[in-house]
């Protein structure tokens, strides 16, 4: 077996690697290059891989035929769907919104706007019609692609109507394709809604790359942030070929031929450099997953591991810890002899999920790579390499080669020493970081730049060892880490407070088993409306306006919030109170009315 060592193809060299500085920001990458990334995840590779799994697809269900797209399929796929696009009107530089559950057609959507240089925004299957049309706004996305219905787990889900929802007061839409994965009926507004499978039928088969410049948007993921609506993080094209490519092969030891699965959902950055750009650019095999861990029993991970001999395995802590939970019995008959690398993603794994993993899925003879990462840096940042540098359970070890990372106190100074806390900063640029937020770059400055001077601020706390190596310990933003999923505290609240009856609401996270982090929510409401009608109604709003996915754990029903006198409300407290922190509440002087404090921990539930 061989590492993968073919040059990547431009059109045109770049005429400087870097120019950049954090104050504005303004970051470029390669300036002057010319390519198209699907030609390096694709054409690059027909040559000598044209017969090679470039993508197999396990369905939900287990008895359904898998599929497996050869590099030389694939390409034809692309192809043709990205002349679909044309044929329907997308050009260069137009936004394309895709909503799709877990299938082939997914990648193949996003690797034909990358094509034809569009713009992709893929929004994870389980957001809300509310969540849709505010991306499908901000991004001014003329066109959407999406399915007629995903499955996932015991569940069907209906796309179709979601996005007919969405978008029913966006008269700028022009077109819906629609993909038939569950053949449910669906409405299709004539002149706007197309068949994916009709329109094939009429599209060429070749289609020439789209040359794109270096620094040419190559996708828009919305993520959350602290504050207000989820922004755009924009990625651009050379940068994150190279930081996905880059990462991907020596993070993982990616060798040809070996089959790499990663569990994640393609609605996430995970999904996007680990899945599709990452390793189809390092000619790997590429297994994507429909379903869910648990589905139809919680050995599904391990049936698939050992259906397809999987080398190399990426998942997530609270996958991990929820399989922990169902006990070994769905381990135990299960053939993981072919599995060499383990690696974890999305949220700090606990010691207790990293031993499970590494004894009963790994066998002690696999490598586990803990690689911290965020949607704005496009690809892993902090790792270990597998087989290559030491692990310890729960660090993430060591920045990559290239990465400048710094610890810095609350007034903003680095701390240099071995064995210290601080915020977690990035002090030089990388080819995948955030360009800017999509048609708000004051918004990427503030959030990103403004808070440590010179530094890309991460929004993580994080400790480092006398050995110098780093363990994140969390978020220290008002953003959430809910198993795996990044949700605002704001835009929970925001759900919560649009409830009739509701006065005011605070949300916060407290440690979950299984989901890592789970939502709290204080809420305040008019007098006597303290019923499980109102509840219901919460998880109702909640899940109407983001997800289920939001829906909060545990509801608080109080008399006031604790505030500052300026009227800050002080989550450091309550935060400490969901936790469990009784005894160590800290400064509460400061508080409007420290009585507050004591009420709201006799009602705790
Ligand atoms: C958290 C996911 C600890 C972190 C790729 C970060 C982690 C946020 C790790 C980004 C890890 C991610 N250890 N924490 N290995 N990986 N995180 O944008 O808080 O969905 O800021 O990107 O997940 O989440 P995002």
């Amino acid at each position: 077996m061989d590492r993968y060592s073919q040059p990547f193809c431009v059109e045109k060299k770049w005429n400087q690697v870097l120019e950049w500085n954090f104050t504005e920001p303004n970051i470029k990458w390669f300036s002057g290059a010319q390519l198209n990334i699907t030609e390096n995840c694709l054409d690059r590779h027909l040559p000598e891989r044209a017969h090679v799994p470039a993508l197999i697809w396990e369905p939900n269900n287990p008895h359904e035929s898998f599929r497996s797209l050869s590099y030389q399929n694939l390409f034809e796929q692309v192809c043709r769907f990205a002349n679909v696009l044309k044929n329907n009107g997308v050009k260069k530089g137009d936004r394309v919104c895709i909503y799709m559950g877990m299938i082939p057609e997914l990648s193949i959507a996003a690797l034909a706007c990358a094509r034809i240089g569009a713009i992709h925004s893929i929004i994870f299957g389980g957001f809300s019609a509310r969540s849709i049309s505010d991306r499908v706004q901000d991004a001014h996305a003329e066109f959407i692609i999406t399915c007629d219905g995903a499955y996932r787990g015991a569940k069907d889900i209906p796309l179709k109507k979601t996005v007919d929802e969405a978008i029913q007061n966006l008269a700028f839409v022009k077109k819906v394709f629609v993909y038939q994965r569950t053949n449910s009926p669906v409405f299709m507004q004539k002149g706007r809604d197309v068949w994916w499978s009709e329109e094939l039928k009429k599209a060429d088969a070749i289609c020439p790359a789209e040359t794109m410049n270096a620094e040419d948007i190559l996708f828009i993921l919305y993520t959350s942030g602290s504050t207000g609506k989820p922004k755009g993080v924009v990625h651009t094209c050379a940068g994150y070929m190279v930081w996905t490519h880059y990462t991907f092969v020596n993070v993982f030891q990616y060798q040809i031929g070996q089959t790499y699965f990663c569990t994640a959902d393609i609605g996430w950055i995970t999904g996007h450099s680990y899945i599709v750009y990452g390793p189809l650019s390092a000619g790997a095999t590429s297994l994507m997953f429909e379903g869910i861990p648990t589905y139809p029993d919680a050995g599904r991970f391990w049936d698939i591991v050992a259906k397809h001999q999987v080398h190399i395995l990426y998942t997530a802590p609270t996958a991990i810890r929820s399989l922990m939970a169902h006990g070994l019995d769905f381990v135990k008959d299960k053939n993981l002899s072919s599995l060499q690398v383990l690696g974890s993603v999305g949220e700090p794994i606990n010691e207790e999920a990293w031993h499970w993993l590494y004894k009963n899925i790994g066998k002690e003879k696999c490598p586990i790579v803990d690689t911290w990462w965020q949607t704005e840096t496009g690809g892993i940042m902090i790792s270990n390499l597998a087989g290559i540098t030491p692990q310890k359970p729960s660090y993430a070890t060591l920045p990559l080669p290239g990465v400048q990372l710094c610890l810095v106190d609350e007034n903003g100074n680095e701390i240099k020493e071995a064995h210290v806390s601080g915020n977690l900063c990035i002090k030089f640029p990388w080819p995948g970081m955030i360009r800017t937020t999509y048609n708000d770059h004051e918004r990427c400055r503030q959030t990103y730049f403004s808070t440590y001077k010179n530094a890309y601020f991460t929004g993580d706390g994080c400790l480092r060892d006398e050995q110098g190596f780093y363990r994140i310990t969390g978020r220290v933003d008002d953003v959430l880490n809910v198993s795996g999923h990044r949700i605002g505290t704001a835009e929970v609240e925001n759900a919560i407070n649009a409830c009739k009856g509701i006065i005011e609401s605070a949300v916060v996270g407290y440690p979950h088993e299984i989901k890592g982090q789970g939502i709290y929510a204080y809420v305040v409401c008019e007098e006597n409306h303290e019923t499980t009608e109102l509840q219901k109604n919460i998880h109702a709003s909640v899940s109407e306006m983001i997800g289920a996915i939001a829906k909060p754990d545990k509801i608080q029903w109080v008399k006031n919030l604790p505030k500052t006198r300026s009227g800050k409300i002080m989550r450091r407290i309550l935060r400490k109170i969901a936790e469990n922190e009784l005894s160590n509440l800290g400064d509460t002087s400061t508080l409007l009315d420290p009585a507050v404090v004591d009420d709201i921990i006799k009602t705790k539930i």
